[in-house]
């Protein structure tokens, strides 16, 4: 069976693995004791005798002694199994702590109502950026997902890379993940934060370090400039619209950090935080009526003549 990339049982890093494996540990004890326990209640009703005071003799002092040691075994057994339980839980605790957290990569994460803000931090000055839905981690490598809110309390979870990690407003957290396959991992946020809070999903993609600094490389350039009349038109709408009250494009006169950066929006596979693939024709329609989309988006409806739209949505699709 091949479980979808959104299990917590189809680990695709080491942190992951350890929860997973704990997870089945878990699984098998409790269904073993919930099988012994079914014996032991059905064995109960079959050979137990009927209380009935008229009938009932007094027990002897051997049946007494073997009730009392099975109670007591019983009681050692379940402290002990209660004491394993808890040990292992102990031993992944630490493991998850143990992750080698030298030249860790560092993703500052910072949950909005309700999308997901990703900013790599500058190694070299000048250097640092800032996207949205798509979190880049290089395979084989540490990331140190550094967590905060802006607004309220979310969760930050990627069930086949590690547990979740609350996001709390005012305060930092930190996670170290590490993904050991190549792939695309569902995220989503795993705390109740208000109508949309099901619609919060972001995705992590592990590629090689090749890939990786390639991404790196490209998202720290400026939006390409239009080579058409239709973008510079497109531009134009967007930089005299109240886009920019809320947004960036990298290299243009919007810097707003209100919602996510559109600086490379067309290299993204989704808008509106895993809501609608990102084509021309729902970029029109997120536009214009992202309500009907996400009701309760902080982002308002914003009409258009056809003909700016076209334009503005031609221009954003070309933002790679
Ligand atoms: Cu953010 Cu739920």
């Amino acid at each position: 069976m091949t479980l979808p990339s959104f299990s917590v049982l189809h680990a695709a890093g080491v942190q992951s693995e350890r929860i997973a494996e704990l997870f089945w540990i878990y699984f098998y004890l409790s269904a073993a004791i919930f099988v012994l326990m079914t014996l032991a209640f059905v064995v109960s009703i079959t050979r137990g005798r009927a209380a009935d005071e008229s009938t009932r003799v007094p027990l002897s002092k051997s049946v007494q002694r073997f009730r009392f040691r099975t109670v007591g075994v019983a009681t050692a057994l379940t402290v002990v199994t209660l004491v394993v339980m808890l040990l292992l839980s102990v031993v992944t605790s630490r493991a998850l702590a143990s992750l080698n957290t030298k030249d860790a990569v560092q993703v500052k994460v910072i949950a909005h109502k309700w999308w997901w803000e990703f900013t790599y931090p500058a190694a070299v000055a000048g250097t640092q950026f800032t996207t949205a839905y798509e979190m880049h981690i290089p395979v084989g490598r540490t990331v140190e997902v550094d967590l905060a809110s802006s607004d309220v309390i979310h969760s930050f979870w990627v069930p086949t890379l590690h547990g979740k990690r609350d996001a709390i407003p005012s305060k930092h957290s930190s996670l170290f993940l590490r993904a050991d396959r190549a792939g695309r991992y569902e995220g989503q946020c795993a705390e109740f934060c208000g109508i949309q809070h099901a619609n919060m999903r972001f995705v992590v993609v592990a590629e090689t370090d090749t890939e990786f600094k390639a991404w790196l490389a490209h998202s720290l350039t400026p939006a390409p400039v239009p080579d058409d009349s239709i973008q510079v038109r497109g531009r134009d709408v967007f930089l005299k619209s109240r886009c920019i009250v809320c947004h960036a494009i990298g290299g243009t006169d919007a810097f707003a950090t209100v919602g996510p950066n559109l600086t490379h929006l067309a290299s993204r596979g989704f808008i509106g935080m895993g809501t609608l693939q990102n084509t021309r024709e729902h970029l029109a329609g997120w536009i214009v009526d992202p309500q009907s989309t996400k009701p309760g988006v902080i982002m308002p409806a914003t009409p258009f003549d056809p003909d700016d739209l076209n334009a503005l949505v031609t221009y954003l699709a070309s933002l790679r």
